[in-house]
């Protein structure tokens, strides 16, 4: 038996917190869903809540107290890094429900108290980690179950990204925790929890900002796996995301759109549409709202947490130069 969660009578209304690219991604997702009404936009930039709100059939509201005010089941929030914790904490003052986009901030202390607002609110969370909504991802956890793994490899070897905010660390949080927590967050999943961390840099920044370009880290599982972690922003392209997961006669690397698998008997591989994933966060967590039992996989926020977690000690690791030590 499930409960429906919406205060709704026929559906979902969602408002969307944020009107840059990944908002107009989960809006042109939750617009072709019939449950879903979307009842407003809300964006510092007036023209960009104007220009999603007319795509989407929706309006644009001046702000959170404004979209408020239209009565809202949910909301996603696709702000920067920079700008989480204001809306977070209002919408679920509200009692609205929240899909959060990662990363949760800029560091843990701000996303423990949203943490405990959301928990203290009672509201459901659902975080945008949507490669565990991967069937590639799902087909290797079943692959490694009752292995051991030894080794992890996460690496996202990239271009800068084309919004303003990305090379400023202090808009950003840097590229591990804005970018690679998505490959640190499979890695957690398929291999647990990481009890310690060390990291260097090549900290000349990209042009125009301050952010590293180039971290190498080190991560130790509470298994005694041991693991990398790989970034770089200095290519022109996006060259590879990913994680490649070694245990015992087995090699699999996944990334967005493929999982390829070497073990004694030969190698195989196959392809997805990443598209695919990405759409299945959006729909779990309506399909969560509705009390509807479902496959989908929802990260929450406490679980994102935890990666954000591992995100922010690899930062800190490789700003300070200390292992560190987390509780696994
Ligand atoms: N899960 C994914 O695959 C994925 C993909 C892309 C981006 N993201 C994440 O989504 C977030 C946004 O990325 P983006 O590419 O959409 O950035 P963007 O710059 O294109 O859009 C962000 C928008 O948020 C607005 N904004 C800033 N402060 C706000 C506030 N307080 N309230 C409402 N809106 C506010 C900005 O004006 C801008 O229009 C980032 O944290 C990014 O990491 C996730």
């Amino acid at each position: 038996m499930f409960v429906t969660v919406t205060k709704s009578d026929v559906g979902v209304r969602v408002g969307l917190v944020g009107a840059g690219g990944v908002a107009r991604r989960h809006a042109g997702t939750l617009a072709a869903m019939p449950e879903v009404e979307l009842v407003g936009v809300v964006d510092p930039d007036a023209t960009r809540a104007a220009d999603l709100a007319a795509e989407v059939g929706t309006t644009p509201a001046a702000d959170v107290d404004g979209l408020l005010a239209r009565g809202l089941d949910a909301a996603w929030v696709c702000v920067p890094p920079a700008a989480h914790g204001e809306p977070e904490r209002r919408l679920a003052a509200a009692g609205v429900h929240l899909f959060v986009e990662k990363p949760l901030g800029l560091d843990v202390a701000l996303a423990e108290d949203v943490r405990d607002e959301v928990r203290a609110a009672g509201v459901a969370t659902a975080v945008g980690h949507h490669w565990r909504s991967s069937a590639v991802v799902a087909r290797a956890r079943q692959l490694l179950a009752g292995r051991n793994v030894r080794l992890v490899v996460a690496t996202w070897l990239d271009r800068v990204p084309p919004v303003p905010w990305w090379s400023q660390r202090a808009a950003s949080g840097g590229q591990v925790v804005e970018q690679a927590v998505h490959v640190l967050d499979v890695a957690r999943l398929l291999a647990g929890e990481v009890v310690a961390v060390h990291a260097v840099v090549d900290a000349a920044p990209p042009a125009g900002g301050d952010v590293d370009s180039a971290t190498a880290g080190t991560l130790l599982f509470a298994s005694g796996a041991v693991g990398t972690v790989a970034a770089t922003c200095r290519l022109g392209w996006k060259h590879r995301a990913g994680v490649e997961v070694y245990a015992d006669d087995l090699a699999v690397t996944i990334t967005e759109d493929k999982l390829e698998v070497r073990d004694p008997e030969g190698t195989w591989s196959v392809e997805v549409d990443p598209a695919v994933a990405r759409g299945a966060a959006d729909r779990s967590f309506v399909d969560h709202l509705l009390g509807r039992p479902g496959p989908g996989t929802v990260v929450d926020y406490d679980e994102a947490l935890r990666t954000h977690r591992l995100a922010c000690a690899l930062a800190d690791a490789a700003a300070s130069g200390a292992t560190i030590r987390l509780d696994g």
